[in-house]
């Protein structure tokens, strides 16, 4: 078994680029779970199945192979052997893995690349169900957030800094609903583990977060 480090978070909350700072910090290899299903909903996307087209996403898992590689250290997702990282960050490929990630075949199509990665190699994998699910036993848990106006404002800046033209207030809204909607599934949803450490970035700079978890590993 790995050293597991296990944070997870709601979107926006800034856990893909502190995960991938403590684990180059450590050492460690950074596991983004969020990508691969994402990597799925292109799949189910590329069929023309649409979000509440459950049988279709259920039966579209069988011919989907997900698998995760690195190039200079940074993560690639395949899907049936296609490297698809470039297309994975679209809003629309977000709003697909949202919705999808209720249905339980398309978690359990995942779940044991996640535990065989963590099982091999000492991780930070993050997500949304990696301490309450995923790897129950991790060795450290961190559930990272920060308030809805702090989220939506990163989302903003980011976007704007790409050149894509975007509303404030419907960034906001996307992210209540993103909140709302990965909280509230039956399966796996988004929840603090009672023992992961709460850590509120919303007044943090990004430096401080790393530095707080990886003293956590102490
Ligand atoms: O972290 P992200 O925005 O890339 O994740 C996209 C969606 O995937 C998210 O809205 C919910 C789902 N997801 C999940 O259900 N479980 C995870 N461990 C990671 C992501």
């Amino acid at each position: 078994m790995g050293y597991n480090i296990a944070i997870d978070g709601p979107s926006g909350a800034g856990k893909s680029t502190i995960a991938k700072l403590v684990a180059k910090e450590k050492g460690f290899v950074y596991v983004d779970t969020g990508a691969m299903y994402r990597g799925l909903a292109i799949h189910f996307m590329k069929k023309g199945i649409k979000p509440g087209e459950t049988d279709k996403i259920v039966s579209a898992c069988e011919d989907a192979e997900v698998s995760i590689g690195y190039e200079n250290g940074s993560q690639q997702i395949y899907l049936n052997n296609e490297n698809i990282t470039a297309m994975l960050r679209d809003e629309a490929v977000g709003s697909m893995a949202s919705m999808s990630s209720g249905i339980p075949e398309v978690r359990a199509k995942l779940l044991e690349l996640q535990r065989n990665l963590a099982r091999e190699k000492d991780v930070v994998m993050d997500g949304r169900d990696i301490g309450t699910h995923v790897l129950p036993d991790a060795d450290v848990k961190v559930y990272l957030t920060a308030s809805v106006e702090t989220r939506a404002k990163r989302r903003y800046k980011e976007l704007l800094e790409k050149g894509i033209a975007c509303e404030y207030d419907e960034i906001a809204r996307d992210i209540e609903e993103r909140d709302a909607r990965d909280m509230s599934r039956e399966i796996a949803p988004l929840k603090k583990a009672e023992d992961a450490v709460l850590v509120d970035s919303s007044d943090m700079g990004i430096e401080e977060v790393v530095a707080k978890i990886v003293e956590l590993c102490r």
